[in-house]
This record gives structure tokens, sequence and C-alpha cells, in this order.
């Protein structure tokens, strides 16, 4: 059985105080919600990172999540963040591959294979991201397009090391626009994702991995896009920094 996931992604808002104030609501609230069976995760930006874990606490099935690491272990790397670091405080997941850091910090899949290597080898779990621009949707070539990305980042790795990865995709086009893809269209690229790791990696491996959905998923659209067999959750940017809009997709399965 594959792992229901809601990942919140916060990019880069909130200030110190907003940040633990979002927190300790989405504490709250989950204690008092029947959400056993989904793994839900914040993913502030680093500051955040060991105070929103404090204020988690145990609370069961909340982990946290950073949105970025390093590829190198340690070293003279002004600015960075290494995958160790992170895990030595509790972090248990990774977003790498989001588009943003693909288009604006120009992330390409070969440093995006070095990254899930560290990610993994301290034991965070990766949230890699992948998906196509508007004007690859529209020449009907986005499967080409992201199963070459999951190719050429992934395809390398053994096939207990893929077991460990969650994909998270988020056609461009969908991402903070407010135009979601519909569910069929999320469902298809789900499954086509879990076809093209299974020709890889064994179609019994594959159908464990988590394919979470991510672009203008809210409160409204959440249990529609949910429902389809191939979609195991979803990462949320806006409506994760709205503890009740959170939690009302956390709990839309
Ligand atoms: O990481 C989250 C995605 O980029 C989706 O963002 O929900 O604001 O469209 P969004």
């Amino acid at each position: 059985m594959r792992k229901k996931i809601v990942a919140g992604n916060w990019k880069m808002n909130l200030n110190f105080d907003e940040g633990q104030k979002l927190t300790s609501e989405i504490v709250n609230m989950l204690k008092d919600e029947n959400v056993k069976d989904v793994s839900v995760v914040l993913n502030p930006p680093f500051p955040h990172l060991y105070p929103v874990k404090k204020l988690i606490g145990d609370t069961p099935n909340l982990y946290l999540g950073s949105q970025n690491c390093s590829d190198k272990a340690s070293g003279a790397y002004t600015g960075e963040t290494s995958a160790g670091m992170l895990a030595s405080f509790g972090a248990k997941f990774v977003i790498l591959g989001h588009s943003e850091r693909r288009e604006y910090f120009k992330e390409s899949n070969e440093l995006l294979t070095a990254k899930t290597k560290q990610a993994l080898e301290n034991g965070l779990t990766p949230i890699f991201c992948c998906g196509e621009p508007l004007e690859i949707r529209e020449a009907g070539t986005h499967e080409a397009y992201v199963t070459q990305q999951l190719t050429e980042s992934l395809f390398g790795f053994s096939p207990e090391e893929m077991s460990k990865i969650v994909i998270a995709y988020e056609p461009i086009w969908a991402i903070g626009t407010g135009k979601t893809a519909s569910s069929e269209q999320a469902q298809e690229m789900h499954a086509a994702i879990r076809k093209h790791l299974g020709s890889k990696f064994g179609q019994e491996l594959a159908n464990n991995i988590s394919i979470l959905y991510g672009g203008s998923c809210n409160p409204s659209n959440a249990q529609e896009i949910f429902s389809k067999p191939d979609v195991d959750g979803g990462l949320i940017g806006g409506a994760s920094l709205k503890s009740r809009d959170f939690v009302e997709i956390v709990k839309s399965f």
C-alpha cells in the first residue's frame, strides 16, 4: 500500500511569528481530526525549520521537510545547507527539483541527481518534482517531457533507492495560477509516470511509489483530484499558508 501524503510548500513566505502561528494552528487542528492514514509535511523556508520542528513535537503523522538541500555533503559552500544538517534535527522530507528551482536557479536534471543522492544517503525522503511548461502541454509532448526529466535524474538509482522517493507532478501552467489541471489530466499523467517508473524499476515497485499532484490545489478541488487512482496526495503551495484550507485539503481523501 502506498502512502497518502499532503505536503505544504510555504515557498519564500511568512516571517517568524507568522510561521509559528500557522504551525501551531495546524498542529492543534490535526490533533482534533482523524487523519491517521495521511502523512502531513510542512516545508517552511530554512530559518523556520528548527522552530517549526519544535512545535510539531510528537504530533502523529506530522513531519518536517525542507524546500531544498545541497548537492554536497559538507565544506566550503557558502549559503548552502546539507541534507545531513537537515536530518540532524529531525527533518524527514526534502522537496527537490521544484520548477521554481529549475527555472530561477537553473537546476539541471544532473544536479538534481546529486541532491537526491545526498537526501537518500542522509535518510531524507525526496519529494522529487517534475512537470511541463504551458508550451509543452499545448504541443502535446508533455508525457515525453516529464518522463525524460525522471529518466535523466532518477534512472541511475537502484530499485531500493527509488522505492524511497516520492514524486510530485506539477504542471507549471497550474502553479500559482488558480488554473488547476483537471482530475482527468492529473490521473493521465500520474498513470504515465507510474508506468514509466515501472518500465525501469518494475511495476510492483512503481505501484508502491506515492505520486503527488501540485498546482492550484485547494479545498474545493482536492477531493476530486485525490479520488483518482494514481493520485496519492498533493504538494500544496498557496493554500498551505492558511491553516484551515490546508487541513481541509488533508481531510479530502
Ligand atoms: O509546491 C507547490 C506548488 O508549486 C503548487 O503551488 O498550490 O500555489 O499552485 P500552488
